[in-house]
Order: C-alpha cells, then sequence, then structure tokens
C-alpha cells in the first residue's frame, strides 16, 4: 500500500522551533519513526515536506492513481486554505490530516482547520504519533 505523507510549512524546523509545543523530534526522527511503522504495515511512503501551499496541491493531484491514501499536516495553512481543502475534496483517496499539538487547545484561531472540514479524519495532539495513528488507521480502511 502506498501512502503520501505531506508535512507543510514551518515543519522543517522541528526539533529547533518551539519545543515545549512540538516536542524536541527533528522532521528526519518523525520519519524514521514513520518508515518504521509502515515497514511492520507493509505500507511504501512517499514522504514530502513544502512551505508553499500550491506544492501541496500539486503533490495531492500528482498522488492521484499512485497512492491509497495521504496523511497531511498542513501547518498553519489548516486555518485558511480553502484551495487545499479543494485539492482534499478533490482526491479520490482518503487523506488524514494530522497535527503534532492539540489544536484545539491552543489560541482561538488554531482551533479551527477548513482543511479537516475536507479531510477524512483529523488526529491532533499525540506529537509524532498522530502520524503514526494516521498510518494506522489508513491500514485498516476497508479497500
Ligand atoms: C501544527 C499546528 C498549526 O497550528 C501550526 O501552524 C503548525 C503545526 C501542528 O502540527 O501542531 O505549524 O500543524
Amino acid at each position: 500500500m502506498k501512502v503520501l505523507v505531506i508535512h507543510g510549512p514551518n515543519l522543517n524546523l522541528l526539533g529547533a522551533r518551539e519545543l515545549s509545543v512540538y516536542g524536541d523530534l527533528t522532521l528526519d526522527e518523525v520519519n524514521a519513526r514513520l518508515r518504521k511503522e509502515a515497514d511492520g504495515l507493509e505500507m511504501e511512503l512517499h514522504i514530502h515536506q513544502t512551505a508553499r501551499e500550491g506544492e501541496i496541491i500539486e503533490l495531492l493531484h500528482a498522488a492521484i492513481g499512485e497512492v491509497e491514501g495521504a496523511v497531511v499536516n498542513p501547518g498553519a495553512y489548516s486555518h485558511t486554505s480553502r484551495a487545499i481543502a479543494d485539492a482534499i475534496r478533490a482526491v479520490p483517496f482518503p487523506v488524514v490530516e494530522v497535527h503534532l499539538s492539540n489544536i484545539h487547545a491552543r489560541e482561538q484561531w488554531r482551533r479551527h482547520s477548513v482543511t479537516a472540514e475536507a479531510a477524512t479524519a483529523i488526529i491532533a495532539g499525540l506529537g509524532a504519533g498522530s502520524y503514526v495513528a494516521a498510518l494506522r488507521f489508513l491500514k485498516e480502511l476497508p479497500r
């Protein structure tokens, strides 16, 4: 099973950025954990990180016919991007939105995600575990 993983803006700075909110794992360490999990689930991951809204949309489009699911952390675009929400609606595979932090326990403006309105599911607040839980969920979905 092929799965697309997209880390959005500022997630390249994990391990250095707001440690009390996002924890001390670097993005490479998060990805290593995901690859280990994926091996056990017999999944092939295609992992990308980008700060660009349009690139997130293009990665989703390019995955049509290529993957059976996606795990996306749109970062702050979650709270603003109707374009990413529409791209999520446009793809035929399930998209799980993930957040390292519990966005519902943070500033008011972070408590709503417009991209999650379009997603199959949202998992927030488990740190890197949010991504791991998303992979397990995708594996369990009937195909
Ligand atoms: C985040 C939460 C967003 O509000 C924030 O802008 C991020 C990271 C998270 O993973 O907790 O960049 O998506």
